[in-house]
């Protein structure tokens, strides 16, 4: 059963979300920008990255206390050299509950034509791919590095041709950068096997220089969708997702909406994320991590890492974006923040 470890909150671990990376070949504005992300930035060096041995080793102590969904991030993590080892790999522990692991991963979708057959073969589940925009020069102008969007809709198919789906498409809003892409974006995808979600704009980091007035709250996004397409809400699959769900009234699909601005979710927030360099953070807005490589490269045992988890989880009362007020303005601002790219999104 899930619910092995419980936070000071009550909440339960239930999904772990480990960044294989800190490099990314696009330049989004609202996660790596280039005036931050240049040639000067310093990423992890090799050595300092978790190996596919100790990330699953990890992973296996974390399942052990009850994780059942595994997402593997960045940075770009197709970027990782052998990606397809590492999911082969993660892809044979078992759960606790007995249900299949959910292993899945988070992609721009660059290189996902290209790896979707080697991926699915690996034993990846699903996908979500992330995309801001369906115009061209506005997608462009989101991702920086003039990536085409044709080339992202070719990878999305690609992946369902083999069949890693239920594929998500995940659109970061950005106001006055690329929401009246909303409406188009929600055309598109309607009636697709694809399950669209619009994700509020954060201040994750320290680096994107997010303003309040750049979010658009996520009832503005169905307003403007509902105007044209009309939208009522549905049940969530599952205590603590992420999306708020809607559904088309003439039964042609759903989309989903992320608010972790407008609405936080951190009372069933259940996810535990795993850096590059092997640091655990029981919040993306954390300002610290414990390091678990430390404890790997240190030859502790596997029971000495499993009861350092235990009492991380039972210690953890995060719940920033509850918190996320005009008394947190500080904390907000505070540049120690770390970025999306290295603890993962
Ligand atoms: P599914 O299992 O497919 O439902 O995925 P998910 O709900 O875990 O969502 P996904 O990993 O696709 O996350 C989508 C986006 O939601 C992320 O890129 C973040 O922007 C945001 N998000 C995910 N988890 C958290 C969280 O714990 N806190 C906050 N504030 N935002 C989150
Ligand atoms: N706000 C919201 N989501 C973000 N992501 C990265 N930066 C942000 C941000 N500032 C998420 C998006 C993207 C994924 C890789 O990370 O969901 O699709
Ligand atoms: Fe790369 Fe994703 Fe960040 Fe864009 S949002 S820079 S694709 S990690
Ligand atoms: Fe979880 Fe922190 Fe996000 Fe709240 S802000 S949902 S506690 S990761």
């Amino acid at each position: 059963p899930t619910g092995l470890l419980s936070d000071r909150l009550a909440r339960p671990l239930h999904d772990l979300r480990i960044s294989v990376t800190d490099r990314c070949n696009f330049r989004c504005v609202y996660c790596m920008p280039k005036a931050v992300f240049n040639n000067d930035y310093q990423y992890l060096p090799h050595t300092s990255l978790l190996s596919f041995e100790e990330i699953t080793r990890i992973a296996k102590l974390f399942i052990a206390h009850g994780v059942e969904k595994i997402r593997l991030t960045g940075g770009e993590p197709l970027l990782r050299k052998n990606i397809e080892k590492l999911i082969g790999m993660l892809a044979e522990l078992k759960t606790v509950s007995g249900k299949p692991l959910d292993l899945t991963l988070t992609t721009n979708a660059s290189l996902l034509a290209r790896k979707a057959q080697s991926l699915k073969d690996a034993g990846l589940q699903r996908v979500t791919v992330s995309l801001d925009a369906l115009d061209n020069t506005i997608f462009q102008r989101m991702n920086d590095v003039d990536f085409a969007v044709g080339d992202v809709l070719k990878g999305i198919d690609a992946a369902h041709q083999v069949g890693l789906g239920p594929i998500k498409i995940n659109m970061v809003v950005k106001g006055g950068m690329n929401d009246q892409e909303i409406v188009p974006m929600a055309r598109h995808f309607r009636g697709s096997p694809y399950i669209l979600r619009f994700i509020e704009y954060m201040d994750v980091g320290a680096s994107n220089g997010w303003k309040m007035d750049e979010v658009i709250p996520s009832a503005e996004v169905i307003r403007r969708i509902s105007a044209e397409m009309p939208l009522e809400p549905v049940a969530a699959n599952y205590t603590g997702e992420t999306a708020a769900r809607w559904r088309y009234t003439d039964g042609s699909g759903e989309v989903g909406v992320i608010s972790s601005v407008s609405q936080a979710f951190c009372s069933d927030c259940t996810r535990a994320r795993l850096s590059t360099e092997g640091k655990l953070y029981t919040c993306l807005f954390a300002t610290s991590g414990h390091d678990l490589r430390a404890l790997l490269r240190e030859g502790r045992s596997d029971a000495e890492i499993s009861t350092a988890l235990a009492h991380l989880w039972r210690a953890r009362e995060d719940r920033y974006s509850e918190l996320r007020t005009s008394q947190t303005e500080a904390l907000r601002r505070s540049a120690n923040k770390v970025e999306m790219s290295y603890i993962g999104g």
